[in-house]
């Protein structure tokens, strides 16, 4: 089950990245065309907050119970989080980040339901997704990030 859920949590990456891009371009078509606010593009902020919620909760479940959780693991003697860089990445960097991360989705699609002009909503969720995606870009375990780096895609 373990695995499993380290799989998934590895695969809602795609479908969030996916799911932000989309949202990004939207929102800037929207702001820039002075389009109407449309119902579909609130729907498509909804689904990217829930699978970055998912992933939240994946996320908060390997960070205390997972193979490295900080209730399952005991660290070797004489080693501290912050100067191991294992550790710092999975128990610090990559919870923080992503967190926050997750806080500028929840905030970018929050301007759906605010009464604002529809131009302000646009704008805003595009800063607020746009930083959410510099965030995540900056924090995902990507293969090339050496002790730390995970696979592309789960099972590879
Ligand atoms: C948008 C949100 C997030 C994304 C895109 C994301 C992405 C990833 C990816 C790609 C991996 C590597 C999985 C693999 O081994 O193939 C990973 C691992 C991990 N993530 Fe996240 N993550 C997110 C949020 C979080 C949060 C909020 C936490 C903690 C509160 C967290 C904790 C962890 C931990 C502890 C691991 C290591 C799991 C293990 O190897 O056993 N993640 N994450």
């Amino acid at each position: 089950m373990q695995t499993g859920l380290v799989h998934l949590h590895s695969l809602l990456r795609w479908i969030i990245l996916v799911l932000l891009v989309v949202s990004i371009i939207k929102s800037f078509a929207g702001w820039q065309g002075k389009k109407a606010f449309r119902p579909g593009d609130a729907k498509i902020w909804l689904f990217t907050m829930i699978s970055a919620h998912i992933t939240l909760l994946l996320g908060l479940y390997q960070w205390l119970a997972g193979r490295f959780g900080i209730l399952t693991t005991s660290l070797p003697e004489g080693i501290s989080v912050m100067k191991d860089k294992f550790y710092r990445f999975y128990w610090v960097e990559h919870p923080v980040g992503m967190i926050l991360a997750i806080v500028f989705i929840t905030l970018g699609r929050g301007m759906a339901k605010k009464i604002v002009s529809d131009e302000t909503k646009y704008k805003k969720a595009f800063i607020f997704f746009l930083v959410a995606l510099i965030i995540i870009l900056a924090t995902v375990p990507w293969p090339f990030r050496g002790i730390v780096g995970r696979p592309w895609f789960p099972g590879m």
